[in-house]
């Protein structure tokens, strides 16, 4: 054996150890449950897609597993484009025509006009289908991952943090509805979101683009945000196909640097880190991105044993897995696994990669050719990867519809009915945290003064992926769009900006702020992503922090608006502001959703979708364990966070009944009923999510001490009650045990439900 061929074989082995083979058994049951995948193919169909295949040379096949970037077929250099934009008639042809590329994705460098982006599509397409001999249309993708966000025109929603704190998925459904309706109506078919990696490492740079720190939470956004994707049907003119990313694991780097080493043991992955994607595979996700990191040693784009026994033996996953950003030169490069980049394109395609995101170039098309060549990736491979890139255009009915703003008129784009839907899910994400004294809401006779940073521009409103990847550059704000500042001077009778050093960020005139009755300080994250978002602890801007203390000195109330990525340590500045609110990347109508949370226009009703630490180093989640409790007698005080998952003021007040359960004995597979009543007992319409916890008492892996098992939004106008029902049964209890499969084990289970508990006991 070679040397190369000995540490392939080492690592097959290494990775089969390591990941085991698992059973399927005793999975627990899901709120999703039912396979709604209509994307399927017909027999017929099939068998057209085979005619096409068997007809494929080796490097067509090939070049369906090939995705470039835009820029490779773009006039100018990579990453240095010529302004404005054009295709490179050359290059389109050598992409297209002679390596028969299969899939293009990204923009060069900033959103694109809804025009311009039709005339990109057309000249792809015309040319794949007229010019090629197989006449198979490409697959455009793109990071529309909070809207419609490389589409000028295009609606910007909260980030996915943000939508995840409204508690509410039909927000997250409509959401995604319209992100798809306006990419589709750009051209583009493919969408690489959701994010349905766990926010359980607030350092990662990309804690912002997911749903939060717990499973069931994030399991049931992003179902909601694959169904409002693909609907039913994905062929559908106002759908597209989603991809569940990052398979998996991606999200809990052990440093908390993007892309640096995970370590979780399979009970928690299985716990954790799969069942989001598992969901997402039964409500038919049509495609997936792999996790670019490295998984317990291995890079996940060379780990055959979640690549393909677990991704497809196990889950049944039949899209197309496409790699990250340049993965599988990454295994050369940086990870280190693949002593050539060949090696690395046959651990990557052997492994179970469907479709290289390479991105760049066209060495992988020519070393894959070489490889199946010389017998190191065999053709089977090759075959199975490039009939789900068929089957997936099938699904997408590109071959009937390659170009649907051709045959479909597309309206509504950036309309004000999606710019409503946008500021509902803005409403109900940002969160109060913090209200004494009743300084909010402010009256809109008041005398406003508002400073910080991020209140003038689009900015910290939106965060990373807006117009461009990181979002940082003013030049493509929305300039109808409201900003903080100019909300509030809508809002108020008096509003008016309190000027900051731009660079020390200290008052220019601090004695005019104690002209104010009241003072709005916005503090802000400057929006990153991936690698350039790294950071070595969550410590916040210490201008920012004096900033606040001088404002606090003038004794008048002060209000603070974080517009954070990721959960910035506050514990210095929060005793000394009368109000904070969370505020996220609230998205383009964040404006005015804060101005109205302000004065009251809106009653505040999102909840915190992660636990807020208090210190830099004190990263817990809501489900630790008992050993990092707050526990005094034992000299502990683990657990003391700023804010805890789940909370969140209102400007009402509700009042909870006890808890009443229709069995205090769950046996079997039966369902234990949960009601609960809730009441609004002030004078002020409102919005409640209810949580419904579940602690096990005793079992045979420490337990946490809750999960979150059941939640639900409703409206409650002043002095109503509404009762909220929730059933569970005990696979919703259940845990991954030793053995790796999902286990209830008998005891007692304690449900909790804001302050009220009620204790019933499972017999098998
Ligand atoms: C990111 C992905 C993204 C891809 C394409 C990568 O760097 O990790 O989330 O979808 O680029 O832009």
């Amino acid at each position: 054996m070679n040397k190369v061929l000995t540490l392939k074989f080492l690592m097959i082995t290494v990775i089969a150890f390591a990941f085991g083979a698992c059973s399927n058994e005793s999975k627990p049951g899901n709120k999703t449950e039912g396979h709604t995948n209509k994307h399927q193919t017909t027999k017929t169909e099939h068998a057209d897609l085979q005619a096409i295949l068997d007809k494929m040379s080796l490097k067509d096949k090939v070049g369906q597993m090939t995705q470039l970037n835009l820029d490779v077929i773009s006039v100018g250099e990579i990453y240095n484009l010529k302004e404005p934009h054009e295709l490179d008639a050359e290059k389109l042809n050598k992409a297209i025509v002679e390596y028969g590329v299969g899939s293009i994705l990204n923009v060069g460098g900033h959103a694109y006009s809804l025009e311009h982006w039709h005339e990109i599509i057309t000249k792809i397409q015309d040319i794949a289908i007229n010019q090629t001999s197989h006449k198979v249309p490409v697959l455009y993708g793109i990071d529309a991952i909070h809207g419609a966000n490389y589409l000028l025109e295009g609606t910007l929603f909260p980030q996915q943090l943000a939508q995840a704190a409204t508690f509410n998925p039909s927000l997250v459904e409509i959401a995604a509805a319209i992100t798809a309706y306006e990419t589709k109506a750009s051209g583009i078919p493919w969408n690489f979101s959701p994010v349905l990696d766990l926010g359980r490492q607030p350092v990662w740079s990309r804690f912002f683009e997911t749903y939060g720190e717990d499973v069931y939470l994030a399991k049931t956004m992003g179902t909601a945000a694959i169904k409002g994707y693909q609907g039913t049907d994905a062929s559908n003119p106002e759908k597209l196909a989603a991809c569940m990313k990052h398979f998996f694991g991606y999200s809990m780097p052990w440093t908390g640097r993007d892309r640096t080493p995970v370590y979780l043991h399979e009970r928690q992955l299985r716990e954790y880190f799969m069942p989001t994607f598992e969901a997402a595979v039964k409500q038919g996700a049509l495609s997936v991105m792999i996790n670019s990191g490295e998984l317990n040693g291995i890079p996940v784009h060379a780990d055959k044993a979640i690549l393909t026994d677990l991704l497809r033996t196990e889950m049944g996953f039949d899209g197309v897995a496409v790699t990250d950003w340049e993965d599988i030169m990454k295994l050369n490069n940086i990870h280190k696994v693949a002593p050539t980049l060949k090696d690395a394109v046959a651990m990557a395609i052997n492994a179970g990669i469907d479709m290289s995101m390479v991105p760049n170039d066209y060495r992988f098309s020519d070393l894959l050719v070489e490889l199946v060549e010389e017998g190191q990736v065999p053709m089977s491979r090759i075959d199975e990867s490039v009939m789900r890139i068929l089957v997936m255009k099938k699904r997408l009915g590109l071959f009937e519809n390659p170009v649907p703003f051709k045959t479909y008129v597309y309206d509504k784009v950036g309309s004000a009915e999606h710019d409503e839907a946008s500021y509902q899910a803005a409403c109900e994400a940002i969160t109060l945290l913090k209200n004494e004294n009743s300084t909010l809401p402010i009256s809109k006779k008041a005398k406003v003064y508002l400073t910080g940073v991020g209140s003038a521009d689009h900015i910290y409103l939106n965060g990373a992926w807006s117009r461009t990847w990181q979002g940082t550059d003013p030049k493509w704000d929305d300039t109808e769009k409201l900003s903080i500042l100019e909300a509030a001077e809508e809002e108020f009778e008096f509003a008016t900006y309190l000027n900051i050093d731009e660079e020390t960020l200290t008052l220019q005139s601090p004695a005019k702020a104690k002209q104010a009755d009241r003072i709005v300080v916005t503090l802000g994250e400057f929006p990153s992503t991936e690698k350039p978002g790294d950071i070595s602890d969550l410590d916040f801007d210490e201008r920012q922090i004096n900033l606040v203390k001088e404002l606090a000195r003038t004794g008048k109330p002060v209000t603070a608006v974080l517009l954070f990525n990721r959960p910035r340590i506050i514990s210095e500045i929060e005793p000394i502001c009368d109000a904070i609110i969370m505020a996220y990347n609230p998205g383009d109508e964040g404006g005015r959703a804060i101005a109205d949370i302000l004065s009251g226009d809106v009653n505040p009703s999102g909840k915190l979708p992660f636990t807020y630490p208090r210190n830099s180093n004190a990263l817990l989640t809501y489900d630790h364990k008992y050993t990092e409790k707050l526990d005094p007698s034992f000299g502990m005080n683990a657990f003391n966070p700023q804010y805890e998952f789940g909370y969140g003021l209102s400007y009402s007040t509700y009042a909870y009944s006890d808890i009443r359960v229709s069995t205090e004995e769950l046996a079997g597979k039966a369902t234990i009923d949960i009601e609960v009543d809730v009441t609004n007992t002030s004078e002020i319409d409102g919005k409640e999510a209810v949580l419904v916890f579940v602690s096990d008492s005793f079992a045979s892996i420490t337990p946490s001490v809750k999960r979150l098992r059941a939640f639900e939004k409703k409206a409650i106008k002043a002095g109503q009650t509404i009762t909220y029902q929730f059933s569970l049964s005990a696979s919703d209890l259940a845990f991954v045990a030793t053995d790796l499969k999902w286990t209830t084990e008998e005891g007692w289970f304690t449900i909790s439900v804001a302050d009220k508990t009620k204790s019933f006991f499972y017999k098998k």
